[in-house]
């Protein structure tokens, strides 16, 4: 058991848990682990490698040795840029898939485990309360209704000038909340110990107050926000 805190985020597709967790990190002065990032960057590397989504032992050799630099906002797979790759829907989707294996999972719970750095860490995932830190702090599922997340997405991608369609957003959403739930391993859901937090009628900022106030409840540390 590390003596470092971590407060553990998890939660849906498209739930904000992403935006919030890194602004609780900064408020804190906090480091802050994008675990889906990890899966997406598995499958980009698939991709780019030419294997295939359902070649479990070469898929667990590649998250094993994934050559990968995260510097501010930036990531780097082997030297490249690949911000924007790692956010398409289909990378996403592809993360999905690849995050059922076990094999996966495994090969990158060190990588994930190697975040908690003094003086803290903010993880936003899946199975963060439940499996890579289950002696968190603070544990947190961050939802919202389909519909609203669906609404989001599209914004942002609109404000991307990317096109999209709302109802298949809804769809692909639901598909990913349904495969992402009904897996063998590190399913998702709300665990008995993490607090629950719908952001359907909240904003990003009195959410992040209410993971701060939290924060301070179950730790006494005094937070300024
Ligand atoms: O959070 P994000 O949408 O970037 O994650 C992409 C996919 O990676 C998710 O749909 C989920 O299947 C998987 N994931 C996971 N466990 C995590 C983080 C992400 O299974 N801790």
């Amino acid at each position: 058991m590390s003596r470092i805190p971590v407060i553990a985020i998890d939660g849906p597709s498209a739930s904000g848990k992403g935006t919030v967790a890194a602004l609780v990190a900064q408020a804190l002065g906090y480091h802050y682990l994008d675990s889906g990032a990890l899966y997406r960057l598995t499958a980009l590397d698939a991709q780019q490698q030419g294997v295939a989504l359902d070649d479990a032992p070469e898929l667990a050799q590649l998250a094993l040795n994934l050559e990968v630099r995260f510097e501010a906002q930036q990531i780097y797979l082997r030297g490249q840029d690949v911000g924007d790759l790692l956010r398409s829907e289909t990378c996403g989707v592809s993360a999905s898939k690849i995050a059922a294996i076990p094999a996966v999972r495994t090969a990158l719970l060190a990588r994930q485990h190697a975040f908690r750095q003094p003086p803290g860490l903010v993880a936003d995932g899946r199975d963060m309360g439940s499996v890579v830190f289950p002696d968190a702090q603070l544990k947190v599922f961050l939802t919202a209704s389909a519909e609203e997340r669906a609404q989001r997405r599209y914004k942002q991608l609109m404000e991307k000038e990317i096109s999209a369609n709302l109802a298949d957003l809804l769809n692909d959403l639901r598909d990913r909340d349904a495969r992402d739930s009904a897996r063998a391993v590190a399913p998702l859901r709300q665990e008995d110990d993490a607090i629950l937090l719908d952001t359907s009628q909240i904003g990003i900022a009195d959410a992040v107050d209410f993971v701060l106030k939290n924060y301070e409840l179950a730790t006494g540390i005094q937070v300024n926000c």
